[in-house]
């Protein structure tokens, strides 16, 4: 199961505040939900949004004490205005769950074999075997170095176009095969595949767009005196959230340096350490 990190961190930036309503743009297992819930009993409505299919499911059972409250929604964050307005508090806890990761038919782990998927929302159209697959040497080369930061992207993209050729890469330890020789074992030993399988999945899922575009959804969406906080785990993304919060006009920053996990979670939690969270406070409507 995930285990939901920065919790008291969490808490702890909602404490005092009257939520009456909440958004959860990414409700994985509904581990900082439930925490939210238990927390803020005056919470009336929980919007409980995710773009996986399978983790609203989860969710719905984790949660069956709170059912009342919830309206469960399967939808991207970015599109959250569509649902919702005048929240007074949206949690943002952007990336893969654990049960996506661990589960091997969803592709996204170099760890196992199965089929080059990756997508979070399993109704979407582009995965990523279409990427590999169909994307010109130079798109998946400027993929590999913006979102992967991989060195060796160019070498990356262009073993993936010569492989590809002889048969289509459908799986993902068929694509481990074709990387391992250009880009080996790195110093910190990284897994070849780490960094071109986290590139593939920021670009079958759009997430840096998805940020950008749900930063401004969800300030659109708060109250005035409500709180948005958003937890990313790549450097991309939180600059992306540092750089937003700092030039919205319509919000304060509550968290001047982002905030980390300590070392007792970080120990227990390992996907923690490189967790940082942020918070604003909507202070006037623009
Ligand atoms: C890190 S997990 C969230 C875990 C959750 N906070 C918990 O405590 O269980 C991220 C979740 O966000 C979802 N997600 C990622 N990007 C999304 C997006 N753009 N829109 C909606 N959901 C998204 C993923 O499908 C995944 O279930």
């Amino acid at each position: 199961m995930h285990q939901p990190v920065l919790c008291e961190e969490i808490l702890s930036l909602f404490e005092g505040c009257q939520l009456q309503a909440f958004v959860d743009g990414t409700l994985g297992a509904g581990g900082h939900a439930a925490l939210i819930l238990a927390a803020h009993p005056e919470i009336e409505r929980f919007y409980a949004l995710d773009r996986d299919q399978t983790a609203l499911a989860l969710a719905k059972e984790n949660l069956s004490a709170s059912l009342p409250k919830i309206t469960f929604i399967h939808t991207p964050y970015a599109d959250m205005s569509q649902y919702v307005s005048d929240c007074n508090g949206i949690l943002l806890d952007i990336g893969v769950s654990s049960m996506q990761l661990d589960q091997p038919d969803r592709g996204f782990s170099f760890y196992k074999e199965g089929p080059l998927d990756m997508r979070m929302d399993q109704t979407a159209r582009v995965d990523a075997k279409f990427v590999v697959n169909t994307y010109n040497e130079k798109r998946l080369g400027e993929i590999f170095r913006d979102y992967g930061e991989e060195r060796r992207w160019r070498a990356a993209a262009q073993q993936i176009c010569t492989a590809r050729k002889k048969e289509p890469i459908e799986t993902t330890q068929q694509l481990v095969k074709v990387l391992t020789p250009v880009i080996g074992w790195s110093r910190k030993h990284l897994h070849p595949a780490t960094r071109i399988f986290q590139a593939l999945r920021m670009e079958v899922n759009q997430e840096l767009q998805q940020l950008e575009q749900g930063l401004a959804e969800a300030v659109k969406c708060l109250a005035v005196g409500g709180r948005l906080a958003v937890i990313t785990f790549h450097s991309l993304e939180d600059r992306i959230v540092k750089h937003f919060f700092k030039q919205e006009k319509s919000v304060k920053i509550l968290t001047k340096k982002p905030i980390t996990a300590g070392v007792g979670e970080q120990r227990k939690n390992p996907r923690s350490r490189s967790a940082k969270l942020r918070c604003v406070e909507k202070c006037h409507v623009d």
